[in-house]
């Protein structure tokens, strides 16, 4: 099979079929990242079922949705994680087909997950946890800039990183995802299990990185947090996306927000 370019599957969500808006796609028209058709599955459990969207550069996408509906799932498949297992459908980040690899090419090529379970490495001190996610390149930030962004972390440099709170655990997994070179930002439920005020920290930190021009997709059960930070907004129900508008739009319309995301 000769290799499709990102251009046989440039489908943007929004663009009618065909006519005019198809045939305009050119090369430079191909979005950043591309969720073409995915379909993925638990062993035998059908899961991702037909997921599209697509981002461009710098743009923050919230991917939303009732507990249950595939976000984790959806995030792990863009990542490349073994499970749930793709059989169908394409991935694609700056060009590169990331459907084709496995987890840690997708890390090399930059695709930072940052799991729901922080994973906090035990016996390891704040800034041991960053250094070891320096260890293979390519590096991303600087741990004297992850310090600037994260001023609570370079005070606990030196402290076990599961002795600290659970919003600093979330700042050290964020953080360790920004130490190396990443393209598209992927976190799930940053603030889960965090009292408000921690919250708030943590979304002025993401407004930084934001504002430094990351791509990213926040999953948020937090739907009006997630919102507020967001550009854009995917709402997946069963396995399926069934909104993407802008985020605004979202916020402006309460039936939507009922109907699927219960605020
Ligand atoms: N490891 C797994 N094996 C089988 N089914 C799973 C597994 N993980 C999640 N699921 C199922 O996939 C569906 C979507 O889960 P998930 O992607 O975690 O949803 P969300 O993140 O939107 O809450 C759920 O029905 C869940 O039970
Ligand atoms: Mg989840």
């Amino acid at each position: 099979m000769n290799a499709p370019t990102p251009l046989d599957r440039v489908i943007p969500a929004a663009a009618p079929a065909g006519g005019a808006a198809a045939a305009a796609t050119s090369r430079a028209d191909a979005p950043y990242f591309q969720a073409h058709d995915l379909h993925a599955y638990y062993g035998e459990s059908y899961i991702v079922q037909g997921v599209n969207f697509s981002m461009k550069e710098s743009e923050i996408l919230a991917l939303l949705g009732r507990n249950g509906a595939g976000k984790t799932s959806t995030l792990r498949t863009i990542a490349r994680l073994a499970e749930p297992h793709l059989t169908q459908g394409e991935v694609w980040l700056a060009g590169q087909p990331l459907h084709r690899m496995k987890a840690y090419q997708a890390s090399r090529l930059g695709v930072g997950l940052v799991p729901e379970d922080r994973r906090v490495i035990q016996g390891l001190t704040v800034q041991q946890n960053l250094q070891l996610a320096q260890i293979a390149p390519p590096k991303g930030w600087s741990l004297e800039q992850i310090y600037e962004l994260f001023p609570r972390l370079g005070e606990r440099k030196n402290q076990e990183g599961t002795t600290l709170s659970g919003g600093e655990q979330q700042m050290l997994a964020i953080a360790r995802t920004l130490a190396r070179d990443v393209k598209l930002l992927l976190l799930d439920e940053p603030y889960e299990g965090l009292a408000p005020v921690i919250v708030q920290e943590i979304e002025k930190t993401l407004q930084k990185v934001r504002d430094l021009g990351m791509t990213t997709i926040i999953v948020e059960q937090n739907a009006l947090a997630a919102l507020h930070l967001a550009d854009r907004a995917v709402i997946l129900d069963m396995g399926e996306v069934v909104y993407d508008g802008t985020a605004k739009e979202v916020l402006d319309n309460e039936d939507l927000r009922h109907e699927y995301l219960a605020v």
